[in-house]
């Protein structure tokens, strides 16, 4: 069984949280504000095991899932994440990938290649060493990240790089970035700065328009557009002129694209949830600790694909805002 949603979208993409924690403090996604000492995480025993995260993914990969992404959280502060990465590069015909604030990847990037890890996707906001610590708050430091990126590509594991620009916080680095990786094997991805969860203070005066940034790009690099590579491509790809390489924009919050959203989403005590900007998910951990089957669980899984009806990011508006919904952080991204 392949289902499409009430408006005609299949499933495709699979995102698994694994781990509610970071070692991170990013202020738009975790801030210490709300994520300090006093903050109560999942327990151990909260979290599906691999062993149920294998399950869960082979029900979705019945259901017509190509691709699955690990994420958090840090996906790599979950103990022995490459014994979860081996189980599922069992399955067929899986793209598998992971996304990682890359604070542990040097040390890590062997062993998930090893392990059957198709991609890696690191977050890195800015090549300035004074503003990246002070965006992650902990006082990381960027060069830490880029050995990361570059242990990653020795492995053998292609990256991209995915950055969130905040206006007035890192948006002065734009062009620094696209010149760091213009030219280098790995393909550069900025995001908007989106409205998930309830604790970032998003505003919109914060948000620099994907078009905004291409223009500054542009204007020292010239650009031009590239087709889409495949339906529910969520990045718009640019090429630069001089052959260069490309770059991306996601521009989730400027010109959504709903419509082609082929992507549910696992958090990491195995709510299923449809949408970033649900308020509600589906407890498989539930079903599968009552001794639901395989088909059972595939079933239940379909039926709730069925019924999705999700298009939050185009009809937002400033009430919207107000809406209950969960953390960027608990379902990854
Ligand atoms: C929640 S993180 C989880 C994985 C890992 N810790 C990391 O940072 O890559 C996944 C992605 O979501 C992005 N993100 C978090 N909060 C965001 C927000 N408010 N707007 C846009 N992207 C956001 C992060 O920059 C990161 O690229
Ligand atoms: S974006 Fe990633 S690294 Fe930053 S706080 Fe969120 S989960 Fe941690």
């Amino acid at each position: 069984m392949h289902p499409v949603d009430t408006m005609g979208r299949p499933v495709r993409d699979l995102r698994i949280s694994v781990t509610d924690r970071c070692n991170f403090r990013c202020s738009y996604c975790m801030p210490k504000s709300v994520f300090g000492q006093d903050y109560r995480f999942m327990d151990r025993k909260e979290l599906l095991s691999f062993e149920e995260i294998e399950r869960v993914a082979r029900a979705f990969v019945r259901l017509g899932v190509e691709k699955i992404r690990l994420t958090g959280g840090e996906p790599l502060l979950r103990r022995e994440v490459e014994g979860l990465v081996a189980r599922l590069a069992t399955i067929d015909r899986l793209d598998l990938t992971l996304t990682t604030n890359a604070s542990l990847l040097a040390r890590k990037a062997r062993v998930l290649k090893d392990a059957g890890l198709n991609r890696v996707n690191v977050s890195l906001d800015s090549l300035d060493d004074a503003t990246f610590r002070a965006m992650n708050d902990v006082d990381f430091p960027v060069a830490r990240v880029l050995e990361g990126i570059e242990a990653a590509s020795e492995a053998g594991l292609p990256v991209k790089v995915n950055a969130v620009v905040k206006r007035g916080v890192n948006d002065d680095g734009i062009v620094e970035l696209a010149r760091h990786f213009r030219g280098s094997p790995h393909t550069l991805r900025y995001i908007e700065f989106m409205d998930v969860g309830t604790t970032n203070g998003w505003r919109l005066d914060d948000v620099v328009p994907a078009a905004e940034i291409v223009e500054r790009i542009d204007a020292v690099f010239p650009l031009e557009p590239v087709d889409a590579a495949y339906r529910g491509e969520v990045a718009q790809r640019w090429r630069y002129r001089d052959g260069a390489g490309e770059v991306g924009v996601i521009s989730s919050v400027t010109q959504p694209f709903c419509g082609d959203c082929t992507r549910s989403r696992i958090s990491a005590e195995g709510k299923l949830y449809t949408c970033l900007f649900a308020a509600r998910g589906t407890d498989l951990r539930a079903l599968i600790r009552s001794g639901a089957t395989d088909d059972e669980l595939t079933e239940a899984i379909g039926a709730v694909w069925l019924r999705r009806a999700d298009r939050y990011s185009e009809i937002r508006t400033e009430r919207t805002r107000e809406l209950p919904r969960i953390e960027m952080s608990y379902i990854g991204g």
